[in-house]
Formats: C-alpha cells, sequence, structure tokens
C-alpha cells in the first residue's frame, strides 16, 4: 500500500449516540488466544483450482494483497465436493479433465494429472490437498497423495474426503461398500485410511481429519479424536471442519449472531488441543451451494467475514479457509474474472488487524451489537484493536452510529482506518464500491487503488472515543 498522506479527524460525536466504555489491558490477558501468523486463508474448490491459478487474473494479486499486510503468503486449501469427484491418472499432461453441459457447473467426475500438484508447488504459501475418500480406491490415492508429497515443498497436509456425511446421499462407493454410514463407520474409514496413506508415504503429521460440515458434536473433532489410537494420531496434522452459517444479510452479520454460531467450535477446539494439534476451519463461507445471490455479494457479508474470521482466531481456530467455487457461479467470492466481491474487504480488514500479532482477546461480552478485539505483539503489548458496529443498515432511514471509549491507552493521538460502504447492501458489481482508510481494490487485476487515509483520535487521559457507525468497523493503531 502507498503511504498514508493526509489524515483526517475522526467523525465528531452528535448527540444520542450509544456508548460503552473498553478498558485495553496493559498486556495480553492470559486466555489471549496465540495467532497463526497468516490466519486468513482461501479454498478453492477442487476442479476450478487450476482455472484460478491460470485463467482468472486476479487471483494472485488478491492473495499477494494479504500477503503484504502479514509478510506471509494466505494459507490456501484445494477441497470441496469435486475432490470426492476426482481420480488421480498419472498419464494426463492436462491438471484437470472433464466435460460439463454449461461453463457454471460443476463435473460430475473428473481426473487429474501430476501438473495438477506441480502447479500447487508454485504456491508461495502452505497448501492443502484434498483428495478422494469417496469413491473407495485408496492406491488411487495414495498414487496422488505421493506426487503430492514428492512436488510440493508447500503441502502443509493431506485430506481424505469432503463432508463424508454426504457419502451416503450421493451414492458414494465408501459408503455404499460399508452397508451402514454413520459417524463411527467414517471414522474406523478414515481412521484406517490415515494410516493406510500415511504409513505408504512414511509421512507423520500429513493428514487434515474430520473435514465435516454437520454442526458438532455430531461429525466433529471431539467424536473423531475419541475413536484414535496412538498410531492414528501419528499421521494427523490437524483437524478442520466446515461452516455456512447462511441466514439474511442482517442476522450474518450480527456479531451476537456470530458468537452465538461459533460456540458450537469451542469443544472440539478444546478435543484438538487436548492431542497438541490445530484446529481449523477447512472450508467456509457465508452460505452454502456458492452463497446467496442476495447476501453473499453484499458489504454484510464482508463484515460477516471480517468479524468471523477474528472471532475464529480468538477461539483458536488457527486458519480460517474461505471457499471459492465455480468461477463465474460465486456469490461469496472475493474475487471473480471480472468484479471484486465486498466479502474481500472485510477479510483484508481481518489480515489487517491481525498483521504483525501474537495474541488477540475480546474486550466485549459477545451479546451486543458491537465488537472490541485487540490485538497484541509477540512481547503482549497491545498493537491494534478493531471496533465493529453489526448494527444493520441497508440504506433507508438515518444511520445510527456507536460511540466506543476505549481507556487505557498510551501516547497522545492514535491514527484508525475504516472500514465503510453506503450500507450494508451494497455491492461492488452494483457500483457501490467499500472503502478501507479510502483505499478499494480495482475489479480484474485486484491492485489496490485510492489514497491511503488514516483518521486520528485525541488521546486524553489515557481514553479516546471512536465514532463508529451502523454496519462499519474502524481499525486503531494503538501504537
Ligand atoms: C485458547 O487457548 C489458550 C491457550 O493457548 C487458552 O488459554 C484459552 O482459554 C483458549 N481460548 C478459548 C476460547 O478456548
Ligand atoms: C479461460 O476463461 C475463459 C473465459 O471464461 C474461457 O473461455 C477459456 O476457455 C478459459 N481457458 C482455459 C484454458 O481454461
Ligand atoms: C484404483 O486405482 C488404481 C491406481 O490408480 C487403478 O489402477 C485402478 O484401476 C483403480 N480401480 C478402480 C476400480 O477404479
Ligand atoms: C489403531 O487403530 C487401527 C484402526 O483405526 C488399527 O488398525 C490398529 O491396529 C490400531 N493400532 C494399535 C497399536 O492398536
Ligand atoms: C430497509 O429497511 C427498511 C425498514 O427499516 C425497509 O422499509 C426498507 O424496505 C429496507 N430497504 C431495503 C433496500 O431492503
Ligand atoms: C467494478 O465494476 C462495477 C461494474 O461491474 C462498477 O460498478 C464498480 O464501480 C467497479 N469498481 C471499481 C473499484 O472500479
Amino acid at each position: 500500500m502507498k503511504p498514508s498522506t493526509f489524515t483526517v479527524a475522526v467523525a465528531a460525536l452528535s448527540t444520542g449516540v450509544q456508548g460503552a466504555t473498553y478498558a485495553v489491558p496493559g498486556t495480553a490477558p492470559a486466555g489471549a488466544a496465540l495467532l497463526d501468523p497468516a490466519p486468513v486463508g482461501v479454498s478453492f474448490e477442487f476442479f476450478a483450482f487450476p482455472s484460478y491459478f491460470t485463467n482468472v487474473t486476479g487471483t494472485t494479486q488478491c492473495l499477494q494483497n494479504l500477503q503484504a499486510l502479514t509478510g506471509t503468503w494466505p494459507p490456501i486449501r484445494i477441497g470441496g465436493t469435486t475432490q470426492d469427484r476426482a481420480d488421480y491418472d498419472p498419464s494426463t499432461s492436462a491438471y484437470v479433465v472433464y466435460s460439463v453441459a454449461s461453463a457454471v457447473d460443476a463435473p460430475a467426475i473428473l481426473t487429474f494429472g501430476p501438473s495438477f500438484m506441480s502447479l500447487a508447488a508454485k504456491y508461495p504459501g502452505t497448501v492443502v490437498v484434498g483428495l478422494n475418500r469417496g469413491h473407495d480406491n485408496v492406491s488411487n490415492t495414495i498414487a496422488a497423495a505421493k506426487v503430492a508429497r514428492s512436488q510440493m515443498q508447500n503441502l502443509l497436509a493431506i485430506e481424505l474426503g469432503n463432508e463424508p456425511e454426504y457419502y451416503l446421499g450421493a451414492s458414494q462407493p465408501v459408503a455404499v461398500n460399508a452397508g451402514s454410514w454413520t459417524p463411527a463407520v467414517d471414522a474406523a474409514s478414515q481412521n484406517n485410511w490415515d494410516i493406510l496413506v500415511g504409513s505408504a508415504l512414511q509421512a507423520p503429521l500429513i493428514i487434515q481429519a474430520g473435514n465435516s460440515n454437520s454442526a458438532p458434536p455430531t461429525w466433529g473433532a471431539a467424536e473423531l479424536i475419541a475413536t484414535e489410537n496412538a498410531t492414528v494420531k501419528s499421521y494427523v496434522h490437524n483437524y478442520a471442519h466446515h461452516n455456512y452459517p447462511g441466514g439474511t444479510v442482517q442476522s450474518l452479520m450480527s456479531h451476537s449472531g456470530i458468537v452465538s454460531d461459533m460456540t458450537m467450535f469451542i469443544p472440539d477446539v478444546a478435543a484438538a488441543q487436548g492431542t497438541g494439534k490445530q484446529y481449523v476451519l477447512g472450508e467456509t463461507n457465508s452460505v452454502s451451494g456458492g452463497g446467496a445471490a442476495t447476501v453473499s455479494p453484499t458489504f454484510g457479508a464482508g463484515l460477516w467475514t471480517m468479524d468471523y474470521a477474528l472471532r475464529a482466531s480468538l477461539l483458536n481456530i488457527s486458519r480460517t479457509y474461505f471457499h471459492h467455487g465455480t468461477i463465474g457461479a460465486c456469490q461469496y467470492c472475493f474475487w471473480g474474472r471480472y468484479d471484486m466481491g465486498a466479502p474481500y474487504y472485510g477479510a483484508y480488514a481481518a489480515a489487517a488487524t491481525m498483521a504483525g500479532g501474537s495474541y488477540i482477546s475480546a474486550l466485549d461480552s459477545g451479546s451486543t451489537a458491537f465488537a472490541v478485539y485487540v490485538v497484541y505483539n509477540s512481547a503482549k503489548t497491545p498493537i491494534k484493536a478493531l471496533l465493529y458496529n453489526s448494527n444493520y443498515f441497508n440504506g433507508t432511514g438515518s444511520r445510527t452510529s456507536e460511540s466506543f471509549v476505549l481507556t487505557g491507552l498510551a501516547g497522545n493521538t492514535l491514527k484508525a482506518k475504516r472500514l465503510t460502504a453506503v450500507s450494508a447492501l451494497s455491492r461492488v458489481d452494483q457500483g457501490q464500491n467499500p472503502s478501507f482508510g479510502g483505499q478499494y481494490f480495482q475489479n480484474v487485476t485486484c491492485s489496490v487503488g485510492g489514497t491511503e487515509a488514516f483518521e486520528s483520535a485525541a488521546v486524553s487521559g489515557g481514553q479516546a472515543t471512536f465514532s463508529v457507525k451502523a454496519s462499519e468497523a474502524l481499525l486503531v493503531y494503538l501504537q
């Protein structure tokens, strides 16, 4: 990003605004969560991954913008429903081979060649590769895993199957052949495959296990871990779950709603931590099935993306991989072939908030519309605070404002960057581009446009007041 060239004063308080006071701790509290170097990740649908990286102009720049914030390329995961439709074909030179009736269809069956893994190997960040368990051909999956392992220095983990709870409904052979398909039967299958694939690769800590979408505890990590012996665990790198909360823009972006939605992961995260392994959201986004046209492309969904990524990190969820599906049929995508998506602005603001941080805590109760996250450096000194007013403003009527009073602050003046748009319903493709610190992202290329603008706030007696409108967020730099 370009250096700051001007600052503007934080909007003065108007009468009648609500307000609450939050004491910023001088040091990270004991229960603060440890931050991954790049907690905001991107998931690519298996069959579409080569197209994203060879035939969509903005992909590398959109990822690089996040790298520029954190110094670490965002982690990516390649997988999804089509990983369980894909068979490895060592003889094809193509990345993927399939045919579809329409360009916006996902293939029902496909093959992929060794070049799929050499393309993934070029990505400068870590990669999780999702392979097939549905077809019940472990030798085919081992052959693919061996190519991934030998070609990819950046391979973080391999998944053995995606959302197995849906296998029987999809007539996947592994479920049909098992005779019955329950969480226990799936766990036995996963554990067996973890050992078969892990031992064939002679690689400990290589499997991203779990990968279900149904609300835990059923199909969750705690349930799976209880079935694993030490041999199985020796091959598991980490546990993953999927989540698509859905709802309206208003319910999706609600801070108390996000807190409530994510409470279901707490026991599973604790179970993973009990094994000494990480827990991630391996595939997630606003609404399942590529998103909802009236919800997923909006700025409100972008605010959800921001709060959800921060809340996940607060809950010790190491990484959150936001899914990107069929190109041209992806309502929640951060970017496409043509226009940017408003959700990218939320992902960018979340990455900016956590960049350079080692710990995160929250100062809000979780039961109101207002969120206050504090990020600390490795010395546990607070470096940033993210203030979020999740009240819904749809563009009609007057836009309310919340004054966040922060105490315990150092210095005389603090600078801040605002994440804003005309309303929660703003969409890039409808000409209402959001902005973050006065900047935006160009369509097609994803390059940063506009001049970086910081607001400034006066600190008096260690206290400052920040005004944040409904459906807006403010990133305050505490140093
Ligand atoms: C996150 O992990 C830390 C230990 O690293 C722990 O103190 C804290 O309670 C955990 N947070 C949650 C919400 O479980
Ligand atoms: C790239 O995308 C364009 C536009 O959708 C499409 O016509 C073309 O076939 C794609 N090329 C490849 C190699 O996938
Ligand atoms: C299973 O995979 C192996 C190795 O790729 C292949 O030779 C075999 O034909 C596959 N079996 C079936 C039933 O597809
Ligand atoms: C661990 O469990 C697997 C099945 O998940 C089983 O095949 C293996 O024998 C068990 N190993 C030990 C040492 O009990
Ligand atoms: C916005 O909300 C108001 C009620 O507060 C409603 O009357 C109006 O139809 C809504 N507008 C849109 C675009 O949803
Ligand atoms: C992106 O394109 C849309 C039209 O599809 C336009 O309304 C919007 O203003 C463009 N955004 C930028 C930042 O140029």
